[in-house]
């Protein structure tokens, strides 16, 4: 398995399963949830109400994750996961290295061979990136690397880029 980091947008990536930024409502949001509805169209959307109507009826759990259709993204699935909130005074970090285990897991089912990850929860979650770029890193390299060819962090901005790059080289 190669990790390896990309700026650019998550939409635009041509992997099996691209990892979506979501809120527990599974229904659409800002930053990368938006984008990645924006960018994959309506059968998204449709897939998640799906989800709400039948196992998710309250929603999906932070720390969890599902998969639906990648509608028109370049991907084959879209593999939604709830990050924590960022807490200053309760460590959720557990919640978040979650985020990345359980994607993996559900991608490993589907036979997803190449995977891309945002920086789950650095934006309106508002987790320190430094310390989300950490989490992200050392969760998905301390999985079984035969499962994977491919696991992408792709980074939206060069801030994100550069706190990942210090994670992966242990600067
Ligand atoms: N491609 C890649 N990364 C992106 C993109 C994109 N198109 N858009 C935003 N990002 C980056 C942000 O810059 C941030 O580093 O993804 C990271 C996660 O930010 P958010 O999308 O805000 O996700 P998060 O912090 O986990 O908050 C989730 O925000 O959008 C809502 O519905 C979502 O309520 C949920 C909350």
């Amino acid at each position: 398995m190669t990790v390896t980091l990309v700026r650019g947008d998550l939409t635009g990536q041509h992997v099996d399963a691209v990892v979506n930024a979501a809120n527990s409502s599974l229904l659409g949001g800002g930053g990368v949830d938006g984008a990645i509805h924006r960018a994959g169209g309506p059968d998204i959307l449709a897939a998640c109400r799906a989800l709400r109507a039948g196992r998710y009826g309250k929603g999906l759990p932070t720390g969890q994750a599902v998969a639906t259709t990648a509608g028109r993204l370049p991907a084959r699935w879209v593999i939604h996961t709830v990050g924590p909130v960022w807490s200053a005074s309760d460590d959720r970090s557990g919640l978040l290295a979650s985020c990345y285990r359980a994607s993996l897991e559900v991608a490993a089912e589907l036979g997803a061979r190449t995977v891309a990850f945002p920086a789950i929860s650095t934006g309106v979650y508002r987790w320190p990136l430094e310390d989300g770029a950490r989490i992200a890193v050392d969760t998905v390299r301390a999985q079984d690397a035969g499962r994977f060819d491919e696991v992408r962090f792709v980074l939206f901005d060069a801030t994100a880029h550069a706190a990942f790059e210090a994670a992966v080289t242990g600067r």
